[in-house]
């Protein structure tokens, strides 16, 4: 596996990332097998959220299932995020939510601190002067060691930078073959006659990489937000195509040449996985090995249904 560095932040970080928002749906058992697959692949970073699953089940079967794999808390990087609170239909970045979220996390996770954590979707009615007391205390107490965001566009982290004193060195954000409006913008720029060049994020790509914030690219396979996978879905014939064919050149699977895609930018993204299936782990860690030409990132990247402007 691959390592890469989070700028001013936690350092030799797997570029895949174990997600595990998927992980509620596992006994306890199943959970140690995800994790340790995860670990023995090179992984060392694992991502959640307050959110995933009901009164935060993720981290609860996570915390469970972590104690049976014998793996060291300190050869692992846990990332939480809090902010989406779908049980109230809200989103919610007050001091008071933000420090009780961690509280709840480090309980369900059964460890004393958070290596990372990310501010979930923003919550548009937040003070950022509250969330800047709640990082302040969040570190003085030594719960949470870096920041960041996800789902931010560049002006929303400019406002919070100015009132947060911790550097934001994260921004997780979607892209895939398949959902690449954050390169398309730039590709298709002023284009009146495609959708891809509408601006969408406010160029957060290039505003992250001026920034030094790293990407954490989530969903590299998913179509839409919960669309189900585009490996060996009909309706990508093309994509499916070009894939396999580099699939077959580097021994890999066609899912770990479409993350391949991800890390083979320039901007030193980690990429974020979801499946609960230890082949599909094993298979997608080997992304790390897979060798892109600049031809064949075009190449892919045209497949998904892209064309030169
Ligand atoms: N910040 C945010 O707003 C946000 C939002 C959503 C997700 N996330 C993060 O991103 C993570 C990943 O999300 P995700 O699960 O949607 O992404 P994903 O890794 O793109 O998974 C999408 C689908 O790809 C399939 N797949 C995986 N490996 C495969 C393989 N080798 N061959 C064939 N199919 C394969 C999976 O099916 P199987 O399950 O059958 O393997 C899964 O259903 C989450 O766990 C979470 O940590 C963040």
């Amino acid at each position: 596996m691959k390592n890469i560095n989070i700028l001013n932040g936690p350092q030799n970080v797997s570029a895949v990332i174990q997600g595990c928002m998927r992980m509620p749906d596992l006994s306890v058992n199943e959970a140690a097998k995800v994790i340790s697959t995860a670990y023995d692949c090179g992984i060392n970073f694992f991502d959640h959220a307050t959110c995933y699953g009901e009164n935060g089940a993720a981290e609860t079967r996570f915390g469970e299932a972590f104690k049976l794999t014998g793996i060291k808390r300190e050869d692992i990087f846990i990332q939480s995020k809090c902010g989406l609170c779908f049980d109230r239909n809200e989103f919610d970045w007050t001091k008071e939510n933000i420090l009780s979220s961690v509280d709840d996390s480090l309980r369900r996770l059964n460890t004393d601190h958070l290596d990372t954590l990310l501010l979930h979707r923003p919550d548009v009615l937040y003070d950022p002067e509250e969330v800047a007391e709640a990082f302040n205390i969040l570190e003085k107490e030594g719960k949470v060691l870096y920041f960041g965001v996800s789902n931010l566009v560049p002006m929303q982290i400019e406002l919070l930078k100015k009132y947060v004193k911790q550097p934001l060195l994260i921004n997780q954000v979607q892209l895939s073959l398949e959902q690449s409006q954050l390169i398309d913008q730039a590709l298709y720029m002023n284009n009146k006659t495609t959708e891809f060049s509408i601006n969408r994020d406010g160029n957060a790509l290039d505003y992250c990489r001026l920034n030094d914030i790293t990407i954490q690219a989530w969903s590299p396979l998913q179509i839409g937000m919960f669309g189900g996978s585009f490996i060996d879905n009909p309706d990508y014939p093309k994509l499916n195509e070009a894939l396999q064919r580099i699939a077959d050149r580097e021994n890999a699977s066609k899912a770990a040449v479409a993350i391949a895609w991800i890390l083979r930018h320039p901007a030193k993204m980690q990429a974020i996985i979801g499946t609960m299936n230890p082949d599909h782990i094993k298979d997608a860690c080997k992304a790390s090995e897979v060798s892109l030409s600049h031809h064949d990132w075009y190449d892919l990247y045209l497949s998904a249904g892209k064309y030169l402007p």
